[in-house]
């Protein structure tokens, strides 16, 4: 099962006088896809950081599964991907996907055998034996998203992830992450600059707007079953719509209400 995330207040004031997050609180269920949007510089990196307990706030907490966010022992295994898979060039895929095993002292039959498991659920069973520069742009992101899983975390934090993928390509792995939920059973959180995926993924989205970072509007599609279906329908439009005129009105802030 995944893990519950909740942020109560949180502030983030870097030493150069920037607040990055003011104020921010959050609620994610667990087992369910959270989505941050919102203008470049808002903060989703940050808010991705201290769930991931790589930063603290300043203010306010951050709990996974009621414990503090990256505290020693805490219960909930948190592990994090971002828009650039990462992998080593000189590793082949499998074992790429097995190094964080390694760094956990997992003896090497184990962890290959886990890794091979895992590139199987992202559908690269083939491709083990490949070096990342064999495989294409969407493999490497299976692959970096295998050795993000491969430790069997309860939480998945996604940076980006497919932003630098094509469309076709990107609706495949938004299946794909899907998939690996009912799988897996993790909660997810997922950054990204396109409103198609958050509303296709989100549960819960969460609108942010910059200077200082915020959230200013949450919203909960309530759509059942994902798929062409759900991308061809009305509700999935408005919804877009929608998401893009809160962004909109987002921008507007950051740039002090001038026209960007
Ligand atoms: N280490 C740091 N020191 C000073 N300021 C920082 C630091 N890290 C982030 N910031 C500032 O905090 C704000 C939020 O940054 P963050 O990376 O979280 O934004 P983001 O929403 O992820 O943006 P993008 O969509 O471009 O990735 C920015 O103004 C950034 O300059
Ligand atoms: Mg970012």
């Amino acid at each position: 099962m995944g893990a519950a995330i909740s942020a109560v207040g949180v502030s983030r004031a870097f030493e150069d006088g920037s607040v990055a997050l003011d104020g921010v609180s959050l609620d994610v269920a667990p087992g369910s896809v959270a989505v941050l949007v919102g203008p470049s510089g808002c903060g989703k990196t940050t808010l991705l950081r201290m769930i991931a307990g790589l930063d603290r706030p300043t203010r306010g907490t951050v709990t996974v599964d009621g414990a503090g966010a990256g505290d020693e022992g805490g219960p909930a295994a948190v592990a994090i991907a971002f828009q650039e898979p990462r992998l080593l060039p000189w590793r082949s895929t499998v074992r790429n996907v097995a190094l964080p095993l390694e760094l956990h002292g997992v003896r090497r039959r184990e962890r290959l055998a886990r890794a091979r498991g895992m590139l199987g659920l992202v559908g690269l069973a083939d491709a083990h034996r490949k070096l990342p520069g064999q495989l294409s742009g969407g493999m490497r992101m299976r692959a970096a998203i295998a050795r993000a899983l491969v430790t069997r975390p309860r939480v998945l934090l996604l940076d980006e992830p497919f932003g630098a993928l094509d469309e076709i390509t990107r609706h495949v792995l938004d299946d794909l992450v899907l998939a690996i939920r009912a799988e897996l059973g993790m909660t997810v959180v997922l950054v990204t600059h396109s409103i198609a995926e958050a509303a296709y993924l989100g549960d819960r989205i969460f609108v942010m707007a910059p200077a200082p970072g915020r959230i200013v509007r949450t919203v909960e599609p309530g759509f059942g079953a994902r798929g062409p279906a759900l991308r061809a329908s009305v509700p999935y439009a408005s919804l877009m719509a929608d998401l893009l005129q809160s962004l909109g009105t987002a921008m507007a802030a950051s740039s002090g209400g001038r026209a960007a």
